[in-house]
């Protein structure tokens, strides 16, 4: 079946809007890897060309500027020693706060709101080790059913540390019949039918398998009118849509660095804590207690040094910081969300959402062109080999950067061919099981272009599966 295009589907337009983009010199500040790099055992002209890097919501491109920073960092420990603490160019000792004010920008929050420490599932933890106090009464965590696995893990963890039944205690938000993402209406009707039974709700801000965009401020808002917590893993928000967790009033929320913050594999995670508990500085016994997991680095910085046996909690967010920080992983961290500083979410947003439009454009063009109906049904793709369809909502308002491609159909080898397919030809993007490919357009460093060839890419591995004409 062929179909109008909705986008201009020549090179020449990709282009020009390449030439338009008033982002465009943003990727000039990545490396991006190169096509025989990435390509295993590839051969034969266009090696040398940058590949299509769908994976910045896996792991974002290095920023130019890390190696030096990061060898800055190295040689003020060769040369100082332990000063480095003070007299390196950019110190140990404050290093954290070097980047707390543009984490909380890009996050919605004061500065006080956000400590950036460890890694994910382990803040995660440290957070539901406060937030998480459940009573034979309240005792239901609610996360969506395509959770991560680290979350699922995580709450079923937690629910068995405090002695309930995870099978019980985990409430998991299922897509209606036939469909792949949740509707809001749903998940404030599950809130409201669990009520006085949910301790704590939390749910990807973007979902990792759909690419879903939760509606965030109403969702808070549902979970606080039946007294429950409400977190965030914002793993596929931070860096990739505008966030506002101060004012949407968030109990807590958590995300990774290495995706779309570039920070490097592994990076060091952030993490915000309302205000409402973040200055609360009560101490054991006293009324309003907070309980956490205390370390050195989230006592009070005024009296840390006294090295007393009493915890003084800090009154902000730093409070629930254990360690004193590991410098050379925060150090990517700070040289990233300069960047993020310099270039602003506003226009990133802009650029993603008009780069999102394109590449589902061009995408259903191909896959009206081999046959394939764009929205096709699962299981009504009927034998056609390797149909795709996208399970991420169109709306910008329901998604950010990722678009979630569904590979339907028989198709010989199955989904996992049509990405081999993709990746033989210079796209890096990653698979999900048990049929999603998963692209990501990023504005700082993706262009047009990038669009053009993975639509080209993908015509090519459709014709070559079966699906042409
Ligand atoms: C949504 C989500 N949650 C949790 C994790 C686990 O992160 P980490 O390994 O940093 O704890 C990931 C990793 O990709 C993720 O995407």
């Amino acid at each position: 079946m062929s179909t109008t295009p909705t986008v201009n589907t020549s090179e020449s337009h990709a282009i020009e809007l390449d030439r338009l983009d008033p982002l465009r010199s943003c990727r000039e500040l990545f490396s991006v890897p190169l096509v025989r790099d990435v390509v295993e055992g590839f051969s034969g002209p266009g090696g040398d060309a940058a590949c299509v890097y769908w994976c910045g919501n896996s792991l974002g491109l290095m920023p130019k500027a890390t190696p030096a920073a990061l060898a800055e960092d190295l040689e003020a420990w060769g040369r100082l020693g332990v000063e480095g603490h003070f007299h390196a160019k950019h110190p140990w000792f404050p290093a954290h706060e070097f980047v707390r004010d543009t984490a909380a920008r890009l996050v919605g929050a004061s500065p006080h709101e956000v400590v950036v420490m460890n890694s994910l599932t382990a803040n995660l933890h440290l957070m539901m080790a406060s937030f998480y106090r459940p009573t034979s009464e309240r005792f239901k965590i609610v996360i969506e059913d395509t959770a991560f696995p680290s979350d699922s893990y995580a709450v079923a963890s937690q629910a068995a540390l405090h002695g309930f039944d995870p099978s019980v205690a985990v409430v998991r938000l299922k897509p209606r019949a036939g469909e792949e993402t949740l509707l809001t209406e749903d998940v404030l009707a599950t809130i409201a039918e669990h009520g006085k039974s949910i301790a704590l709700v939390m749910i990807g801000g973007v979902n990792y398998f759909t690419g879903q965009l939760m509606e965030m401020g109403r969702i808070t808002e549902a979970g606080h009118r039946v007294g429950a917590i409400v977190g965030w893993d914002l793993a596929h928000a931070a860096g990739n849509v505008p966030l506002s967790l101060h004012d949407w009033d968030a109990d807590f929320a958590c995300w990774c660095s290495y995706k779309y913050l570039n920070s490097g594999p592994g990076a060091i995670a952030g993490c915000f804590v309302h205000e409402r508990h973040a200055r609360n500085t009560a101490g054991f016994g006293e009324a309003g207690f907070l309980p956490r997991l205390a370390g050195w680095w989230g006592n009070d910085p005024a009296t840390r040094f006294k090295m007393g046996p009493d915890f003084v909690p800090a009154p902000s967010a730093d409070a629930w910081s254990l360690s004193n920080p590991p410098i050379m992983a925060l150090t990517p961290v700070r040289v990233s969300l300069e960047i993020f500083d310099r270039v602003g979410m506003g226009a990133l947003r802009t650029k993603s959402e008009q780069m999102a439009v394109y590449l589902r454009g061009l995408v259903e063009d191909v896959a009206g062109q081999v046959g394939n109906p764009p929205h096709a049904v699962a299981g009504q793709a009927g034998n056609l080999p390797h149909a795709v369809q996208f399970i991420t909502p169109r709306e910008p308002s329901a998604r950010g950067c990722q678009l979630s491609i569904a590979v339907r159909g028989g198709g010989v080898g199955g989904p996992r061919a049509l990405h081999k397919a993709l990746s033989a030809a210079g796209v890096v993007s990653d698979f999900r099981e048990p049929n999603v490919v998963r692209v990501a357009p990023v504005p700082l460093y993706n262009t047009f272009h990038d669009c053009w060839r993975f639509a080209s890419a993908l015509r090519r591995a459709l014709e070559t599966s079966g699906g042409g004409r």
